[in-house]
């Protein structure tokens, strides 16, 4: 079993799009995905049109949790959404905070796959999804603001391997929002591949319409456009994730 968070301390850089339609590809691809909404905001369970049963955040506070199949292969774990944020100050004052992710989730079988949407914060939450993870993507949405957020990242993942003595969480850097029209796209994915070089993505996604239309008609891209840029793209990194993480 593959456990993959997608992170980074920056808000709006495609975590959920690269959640939800990663998630997509590789059940499409015939692998079992369970897929983890630990954000407040709920986006990834919004996107398959999820009513909010227990999430998360009940799994946390009492180890009940409902996992709903969304899809041929592909299931999902709401985050509980508001609920998520209480049991987190809950969780501050407990000895084994940092691991309670872990523990509650130890005895899950059945998935090839585990991807973890996560919040964009410094947040304990993110702090239990990185004890509970074993690789991390963390999209980079190619301007400034958005690189020193994979700067805040990768010191996030050092601290918690120290914090947990974790021998090793895996990250790559997955480029997002490319726009070849703009000369900041090229220039901060040439620093971000100058200064992080095998732990990047061969795979950029590219600006696309047909991502930000999706969620609105609770579909993911393999169903609202299939020959858009956007699937194809999202093609390509499930691909390239199978070469990772064989
Ligand atoms: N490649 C893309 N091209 C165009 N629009 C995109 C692309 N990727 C994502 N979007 C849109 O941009 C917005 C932000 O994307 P998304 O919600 O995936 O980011 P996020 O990192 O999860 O945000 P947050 O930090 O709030 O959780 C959404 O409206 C989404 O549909
Ligand atoms: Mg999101």
């Amino acid at each position: 079993m593959k456990k993959c968070a997608i992170m980074t301390m920056k808000g709006g850089t495609g975590k959920t799009t690269t959640a939800v339609n990663l998630a997509h590809g590789l059940a499409l691809s015939g692998k079992k995905v369970l897929l983890i909404d630990c954000d407040p905001q709920r986006n990834t369970s919004i996107t398959f049109g999820n009513e909010g049963k227990r999430g998360l955040s009940g799994l946390l506070r009492t180890g009940d949790v409902d996992i709903m199949l969304v899809r041929d292969n592909l299931f999902l774990i709401d985050s509980g959404g508001t609920d998520l944020l209480e049991v987190e100050l809950l969780l501050g004052k407990d000895r084994d905070r940092e691991q309670r992710m872990s523990m509650a989730l130890s005895n899950l079988k059945g998935s090839d796959y585990v991807i973890c949407d996560c919040p964009p914060s410094l947040s304990l939450i993110n702090i239990n999804v990185l004890t509970f993870s074993d690789e991390i993507i963390i999209p980079v949405s190619l301007d400034y603001l958005s690189k020193v957020g994979v700067s805040q990242t990768v010191e996030m993942i050092d601290k918690v391997k120290q914090l947990t003595s974790k021998k090793s969480i895996n990250f790559r850097i997955l480029p997002t929002f490319f726009d070849s029209r703009t000369n900041i796209s090229k220039l901060i994915l040439e620093k971000i591949r100058e200064k992080y070089s095998e732990n990047v993505f061969r795979t950029v996604i590219r600006v696309n319409t047909a991502l930000r239309e999706a969620p609105g008609s609770n579909k993911t891209i393999y169903e609202h456009a299939p020959l858009s840029r956007g699937a194809y793209d999202y093609y390509r990194l499930t691909e390239e994730i199978f070469d990772w993480f064989k």
